[in-house]
């Protein structure tokens, strides 16, 4: 059973940036989602011939991946046409339980026909991990030789279809933590974000400017450990993003959409 979305935030309490999409359970949540992602996949292949996604990692998503990798009523998502991109990575090697791409591979990447070529694993144990991602973003997306200082101040930033993000308990999304530099970022897509502020161990994170230009983005939270998180996000936006402290008000799409899928425990039942 899914909420009435089309009744304003107030009435059910969830005063959160964007949509707000709750879902009774989170067997319904995974399954309004996966319709939604497989709409905009057609719609992306039809409009342009592909379909560029960036996903996140942490535990959330996990039954999300799967499910669209095993349930035929998805069965028309056009992988052979979809780029995957990491939203942020842990500089762990790629056999580390700590990789979000390993655990990317087991539940949806080995089991479509998405071409090696176009699935982009972060090369987070290379010198500049950051820049390496840039070029090929830069590639993907036939974005030319970059003008200014560093590839954000070239206006053309890459435009994913579909960003995944999740929530962590200090509202960090990708791995964007609270007081930590990345925050800060203005001229780049990707870049390392280490440091006292960042939850070990170092990470490799797409920036605001990249994450912002996407034309969906959906954030995913489930179960009631959320839901201090949410209303603190609530709160916040009472008086105005602030990405420093709450890190997931810095995701404001430029020309696109956000849109928050929530199971009702972390709706809080309804009233954040
Ligand atoms: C990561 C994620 C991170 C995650 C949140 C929520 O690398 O860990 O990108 O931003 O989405 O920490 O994690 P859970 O889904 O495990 O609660």
């Amino acid at each position: 059973m899914t909420y009435d979305l089309n009744e304003p935030a107030a009435d059910h309490g969830l005063s959160l940036p964007g949509e707000v999409h709750v879902a009774a359970d989170v067997d319904d949540l995974y399954d309004d989602l996966a319709l939604v992602f497989t709409s905009l996949a057609l719609k992306a292949d039809d409009e342009r011939g592909e379909f560029h996604i960036a996903l996140s990692g942490g535990t959330t998503p996990w039954p999300f991946y799967h499910r669209l990798l095993i349930d035929t009523r998805f069965r028309s998502i056009p992988w052979e046409r979809t780029h995957i991109w990491v939203v942020d990575e842990r500089r762990v090697p790629d056999d580390d339980d700590l990789n979000n791409f390993k655990s990317m591979r087991g539940s949806l990447l080995e089991g479509i026909p998405t071409p090696p070529s176009q699935i982009h694993p972060m090369r987070v144990m290379k010198d500049d991990p950051a820049g390496l991602y840039e070029v090929e973003l830069r590639e993907a997306f036939g974005i030319g030789e970059l003008s200014g200082v560093g590839p954000a101040a070239n206006p053309g930033a890459p435009r994913m279809d579909f960003v995944l993000l999740g929530m962590g308990g200090d509202c960090h999304t990708a791995s964007l933590f609270p007081n930590s530099d990345a925050i800060h970022v203005a001229d780049r897509w990707v870049v390392v974000n280490e440091g006292p502020n960042v939850t070990p161990p170092d990470r490799v994170t797409m920036t605001y400017p990249l994450l912002n230009a996407a034309r969906q983005l959906a954030v995913l939270c489930v179960g009631s450990k959320k839901t201090e998180a949410l209303r603190r996000v609530a709160e916040q936006m009472k008086s105005g993003p602030d990405p420093v402290n709450v890190p997931i008000t810095g995701i404001q799409p430029t020309d696109g959409e956000l849109t928050w899928y929530l199971d009702k425990d972390a709706a809080g039942g309804g009233n954040l």
